[in-house]
């Protein structure tokens, strides 16, 4: 459905995209993850056909961005990262401006307004002025208005950023709205864990360079973080002393009331360790996997690296 091939993007000494290659097969839910400068606003400006790369070519449905500029866009729905306010519009008036850019007959702008107010959940706000709406409110006529074209694809650039806690939660239901509905999206954000309920598939971009892509289980095992145990037992400092001795067990953390170790071969470990515990004398109470935090993936795949 999206594809970027080989794509390299300068601007003057600055390489913001290098040598970026992707894909989007159709309902993919793609979340782009990545530090500030990292590249993904300039991805999506590819993708929309708002920028030409050096080198490498990207594609929509099959279609090359560098030549079906014009039918491309009738494909997606791109949402900037910055979005335009008008002031002095109301919100039907604002959507209907764009319904008619589209070249939608006036007798059909008044339903198509309609649907997309329902589906963002802004029919109560149809009489308000534009520039009244809350930031989060102002999100989701973001959203509704690139929805106006019943696009198949969608390019979200950072859709909850700088939105408080409830306002994120409204952005990522309608996000999970739109994947019911089947819709291709891309959605940009520099934080891990807003993306990971809604996407079933994540790249993690720095620097230009695309570090992973592939499903979040993926990213997790890439980071090896998976190979943690956490242990509460009766004596931490005994058990650590006895846990460094084992092959299997390549690091041991004593975390205030618990031993976070690192393991290598899951099957041995889960006979060795509690083994030898016991063979010590040492009470166990819980042992469970460690619960992977996404920033700690993030940081252990891009290594700290911050542009
Ligand atoms: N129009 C432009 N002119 C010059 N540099 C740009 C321009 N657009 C983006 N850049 C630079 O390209 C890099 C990638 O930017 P961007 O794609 O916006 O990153 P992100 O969206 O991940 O924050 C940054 O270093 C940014 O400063
Ligand atoms: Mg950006």
């Amino acid at each position: 459905m999206i594809e970027l091939k080989h794509v390299t993007k300068r601007f003057g000494s600055l390489t913001a995209l290098d040598n970026l290659s992707l894909k989007l097969e159709r309902g993919d839910v793609f979340g782009f993850i990545g530090p500030n400068g990292a590249g993904k606003s300039t991805t999506m400006k590819i993708l929309a056909c708002l920028l030409k790369p050096e080198s490498g070519f990207a594609t929509v449905c099959g279609m090359p961005c560098a030549t079906h500029g014009t039918k491309i866009r009738r494909i997606i729905g791109y949402m900037p990262d910055f979005l335009g306010v008008y002031a002095d519009l109301r919100v039907h008036e604002y959507l209907d401006f764009f319904a008619s850019a589209y070249g939608m007959p006036r007798r059909d702008r008044k339903k198509i307004v309609g649907d997309v107010l329902d589906l963002t959940e802004l029919s109560s706000k149809r009489d308000a002025m534009v520039d009244s709406l809350s930031r989060g409110m102002q999100q989701r006529l973001g959203v509704a208005r690139v929805l106006i074209h019943d696009p198949d694809v969608l390019l979200l650039d950072e859709p909850a950023s700088g939105l408080d806690p409830r306002a994120r939660i409204e952005i990522r239901s309608l996000l999970m709205e739109l994947r019911r509905m089947g819709k291709t999206i891309m959605v940009s954000s520099h934080i891990l864990s807003e993306l990971h309920e809604m996407c079933n598939t994540i790249g993690i971009i720095e620097k230009g360079r695309l570090l992973f892509s592939g499903s979040i289980d993926d990213a997790i095992r890439k980071s090896g973080l998976h190979k943690g145990i956490e242990l509460r037992v009766d004596d931490h400092e005994k058990a650590a002393i006895v846990l460094r001795g084992l092959d299997v067990v390549t690091s041991v953390e004593v975390e205030r009331d618990r031993l976070v170790i690192m393991i290598e071969g899951e099957r041995e470990a889960s006979r060795a360790v509690p083994a030898a515990l016991v063979a010590a004398g040492i009470g166990l109470e819980v042992m469970q996997p460690r619960t992977v935090k996404l920033e700690d993936v993030f940081l252990v795949l891009t290594k700290g690296e911050v542009s």
